[in-house]
């Protein structure tokens, strides 16, 4: 059976795609230094090493003691980032460092595979939509700009014949595992889908738009969603891909082709939680485009992959999550 190492597998998509994995026969071993990991979202078929990347030697020995087949990467410190000048070494340290201990023990144990989870993030505020992966990459954020660094890496360890690689480029992760087995659990939580529902939920007074003078049809920011289950299934294909060397290195969109801005987000919750809570539009928040979403072509044509959850069962299945939180 192969087994596969799982980086930031007690995370939100980390998780789902353990489970998913487990799901078609693969062995899972989950590595996570539990920083920003939660323990009830580990499958309790994975096998777990609490390990942060960033100590090398405890990283080898993970190597040493499991046979591993391929790496998918999700472990990256955190999806948001502080610019502060006292909290960006320690991002670089995580996340870049980690990295690079990673990729420096795969080519020492001879692991050539590896599904990277990157970011629409790399993009930045793109000229025009829906966005093909030959687009400008000009990352306005350091979380865009560390993917996108380490996409250029995973190229360079590529061309010396170390390492092939898928890096996925998520837009607007969400939703949550259709039986209940994990779902976002962000901390603090910034995510429009998961402030929405616990607004529902009555733990927060109000859902702020964030700008409604956008250039679009309502004025508030269009985004293209997409389930985490779907994301979790488009990670295991690209592995399959890796290992009949079809796909050596690639950068691939995982979106669903589809745009919702904020309001309609926030009226389809609606009518799924049958609660009528506040909103209130309040100034933009720095960094928004106007739209972004993704040319799925890419995904369809080398992947064979394309999104079955709708936006009705992204918020179903989140919502059912979110309750049972309570
Ligand atoms: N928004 C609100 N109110 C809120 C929260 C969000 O109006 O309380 C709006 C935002 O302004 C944005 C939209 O809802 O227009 C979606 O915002 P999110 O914060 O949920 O997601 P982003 O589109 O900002 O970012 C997400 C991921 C990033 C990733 C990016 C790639 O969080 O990690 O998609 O497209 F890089």
């Amino acid at each position: 059976m192969l087994k596969i190492l799982v980086t930031g597998g007690a995370g939100y998509i980390g998780s789902q795609t353990a489970l998913h994995l487990l799901d078609e026969g693969y062995e899972v071993v989950i590595l996570d230094n539990m920083m920003n990991g939660h323990e009830d979202v580990i499958p309790n078929e994975a096998l777990f090493e609490n390990q942060d990347l960033c100590d090398i030697d405890g990283l080898e020995q993970v190597f040493d003691k499991h046979d591993i087949s391929a790496v998918i990467h999700f472990a990256a410190g955190p999806s948001i980032v502080s610019e502060k000048a006292e909290a960006l070494p320690s991002y670089y340290e995580n996340n870049l460092k980690g990295t690079l201990n990673l990729f420096e023990v795969m080519r020492k144990k001879n692991v050539k595979n590896i599904v990277f989870s990157s970011t629409a993030a790399v993009y930045g505020i793109p000229d025009s939509t829906p966005i093909t992966e030959e687009m400008d990459k000009n990352p306005i954020n350091v979380y865009g700009y560390v993917k996108y660094m380490t996409e250029k890496i995973l190229a360079d360890y590529n061309r010396s014949g170390l390492i092939n690689y898928v890096a996925l480029r998520y837009f607007n992760a969400c939703g949550a595992d259709s039986d209940g087995r994990t779902g976002e659990l962000h901390n603090p939580e910034t995510h429009l889908i998961p402030l929405v529902l616990q607004t529902a939920l009555k733990k927060r007074d109000k859902i702020y738009i964030f700008g409604d003078d956008y250039d679009t049809e309502d004025g508030t920011c269009i985004r293209d969603y997409v389930h985490t289950e779907d994301l979790a299934r488009a990670h295991v294909y690209a592995l399959k891909k890796l290992f009949e060397g079809k796909l050596t290195a690639e950068a691939i969109n995982l979106g669903s082709g589809e745009g919702y801005s904020v309001r309609s987000i926030i009226n389809e919750a609606k009518k799924i939680t049958k609660v009528d809570f506040a909103v209130e539009v309040t100034e933009r928040r720095e960094g928004d485009p106007d739209v972004l979403i993704a040319s799925s072509a890419k995904a369809k044509e080398l992947l064979d992959w394309q999104p079955e959850h709708d936006l009705e069962s992204i918020i179903k299945t989140a919502w059912n999550w979110h309750k049972s939180l309570e």
